[in-house]
């Protein structure tokens, strides 16, 4: 039996829309690119990770629920050349926009609400969520719902067998997530994070998860 969250401002797009308008206005005024969210480090994972897979550097790459955009940042520093970001905050994709243009960086970003079919955006060979999916499910109306069309629309984004589905999460354990996709989704790897003690029991901060295809 799957639990819902319980329903949070974080899960509004209304939320999202004021906090990018308050890191626009920072970004201009300070040159502050706002919130990497769970920190640099699960950020640096991911892309480590990807880089030692030897992720094509024309791997077409989509990050869900982009924000800032930092983590296509991070790609195109690697020499990834074929990246694109959505969110659905226009706000946010404003943001994304300046910030890659003034490092003069060529990423692609769109708005597009991900809980709603996307025939538009393409397949993609890697996609990447980092704190979307748990926005999504901390919606305060239909949750389930909502998880569950986001996750039709992720199916629909990996362009075949091999694609690949990196999320990082720190509402939801990777069994959780294993579960949750389990009818779309197969588990291909773990990227390890850091984990901590508390009685006895060992758990993880935030869990990054590879999923492909079923
Ligand atoms: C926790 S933030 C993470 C931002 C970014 N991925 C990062 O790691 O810094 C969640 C992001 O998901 C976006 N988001 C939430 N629900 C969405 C939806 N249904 N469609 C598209 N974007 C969504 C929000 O606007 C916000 O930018």
């Amino acid at each position: 039996m799957e639990t819902e969250l319980d329903g949070s401002e974080l899960g509004t797009k209304e939320y999202w829309d004021s906090s990018y308008t308050r890191e626009i206005g920072n970004y201009k005024n300070h040159g502050d690119v706002g919130e990497i969210w769970f920190d640099e480090d699960s950020q640096q994972r991911v892309i480590d990770w990807l880089v030692k897979q030897k992720i094509d550097k024309q791997a077409r790459v989509l990050d869900l629920g982009c924000g800032n955009g930092m983590f296509l940042v991070g790609l195109a520093n690697e020499g990834y050349e074929q990246l694109t970001g959505v969110d659905y905050s226009a706000n946010a994709v404003e943001l994304a926009k300046n910030i890659a243009q003034d490092n003069q960086m060529n990423i692609t970003y769109k708005v597009a609400d991900l809980t709603q079919p996307q025939d538009e955006l393409g397949a993609f060979d890697v996609v990447h969520d980092k704190g979307t999916y748990d926005a999504v499910s901390l919606c305060p109306e239909n949750p389930k719902e909502k998880r569950s069309l986001y996750l039709a629309t992720v199916e629909k984004l990996l362009s075949s067998a091999d694609s690949l589905f990196v999320i990082t999460s720190c509402n939801w354990t990777e069994d959780e997530l294993v579960h949750s996709f389990a009818e779309k989704l197969v588990k291909y790897a773990t990227i390890p994070t850091p984990t901590f003690k508390f009685g006895g029991k060992v758990g993880n901060v935030v869990t990054s998860v590879v999923f492909k295809k079923r």
